[in-house]
C-alpha cells in the first residue's frame, strides 16, 4: 500500500522548520539555511544538482532514503516559492531551475490554482485547490504503487500529521537555534496520533530521528 513519507525535514533545536520572513533571498526564511547544512554536504544533495562528490555515510544514507520508491510528491505553495496570494503571471516555476530534483508529478497545495507546468527531467507541477485529501488522492494515483513523499513546508506537514495521514517521518535536528519562525510540532499531540520514535542516530552534523505511525 502506498505510504505517505516525510524525509530529510530539518528542524532547529528549538523545533522550527523554517525561519521567519521567507523571501527570494531567504527560501527557508531568515536563518533557515542553517537547518540544511547536514544535507548540503551529502553526495545525494550534490547528485540532485548534477554534481559529483559530496559526503557519504549516515547523513547521506538518510538523504538517499528519501528518494527510494517515491512516485509523486506533495508540497505546500510556500515551499514552491515566495509569492503569496494571486499569481501575478505564470513566470514563477519553483526555486529549482529548469530541471527540478523531483522527476515525478508534484502536487502543490494552494488556494490559487494555475495550469500545470511540465519541467525537464519528468517533473510536472500540478496545483491543487481541493485540500489535503484531494492532493493525497491525486498523488497516490500518480505514484502508481510507489510511495508519496510529503516535502513540506511546515503548514503542509502539520495538516497531514494532524489527520494522522503521515506514515513515516524522518526529521534531521540540526544543532542550531532559530528563536522564531515556523514550528513543526507545537500543539500537535503526536503520541495521541499514534506516532513513536522508531530510529535515532546522531552524527556530527545532525540528529536523525524517524517517527512511525502504528496502524
Ligand atoms: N526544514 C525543511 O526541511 C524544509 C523543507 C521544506 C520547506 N521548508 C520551508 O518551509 C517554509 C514553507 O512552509 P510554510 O509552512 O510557510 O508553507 P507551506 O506548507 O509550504 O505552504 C503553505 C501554503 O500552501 C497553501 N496550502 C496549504 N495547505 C492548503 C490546503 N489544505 N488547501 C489549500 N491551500 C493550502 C496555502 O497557500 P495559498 O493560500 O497562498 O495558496 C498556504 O499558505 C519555507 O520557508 C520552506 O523553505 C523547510
Amino acid at each position: 500500500m502506498t505510504k505517505l513519507r516525510v524525509h530529510s525535514f530539518s528542524i532547529s533545536l528549538d523545533g522550527f522548520g523554517a525561519g521567519p520572513n521567507q523571501d527570494l533571498a531567504n527560501p527557508l526564511g531568515v536563518g533557515g539555511l542553517a537547518l540544511h547544512q547536514w544535507f548540503f554536504a551529502t553526495r545525494t544533495f550534490q547528485k540532485m544538482h548534477g554534481r559529483d562528490g559530496g559526503a557519504t555515510g549516515i547523513d547521506d544514507d538518510f538523504a538517499a532514503r528519501g528518494f527510494a520508491d517515491i512516485g509523486a510528491w506533495i508540497l505546500g505553495r510556500n515551499m514552491f516559492g515566495p509569492i503569496r496570494g494571486t499569481w501575478p503571471d505564470d513566470t514563477w516555476k519553483g526555486w529549482w531551475g529548469d530541471n527540478p530534483p523531483y522527476h515525478t508529478p508534484v502536487f502543490i497545495l494552494t488556494n490559487h490554482p494555475r495550469p500545470s507546468i511540465a519541467m525537464d527531467g519528468g517533473t510536472v507541477f500540478h496545483f491543487v485547490d481541493g485540500g489535503t485529501n484531494a492532493a493525497l488522492t491525486r498523488a497516490t494515483e500518480a505514484a502508481m504503487g510507489r510511495d508519496v513523499r510529503l516535502g513540506g513546508g511546515v503548514a503542509t506537514i502539520r495538516q497531514y500529521l494532524q489527520a494522522a495521514l503521515v506514515d513515516e517521518m524522518h526529521l534531521a535536528i540540526s544543532p542550531v537555534l532559530l528563536g522564531s519562525g515556523e514550528h513543526l510540532l507545537g500543539g500537535i499531540d503526536t503520541l495521541k496520533l499514534g506516532y513513536r520514535c522508531t530510529e535515532h542516530v546522531a552524527t556530527a552534523n545532525a540528529t536523525h530521528v524517524v517517527l512511525t505511525r502504528s496502524s
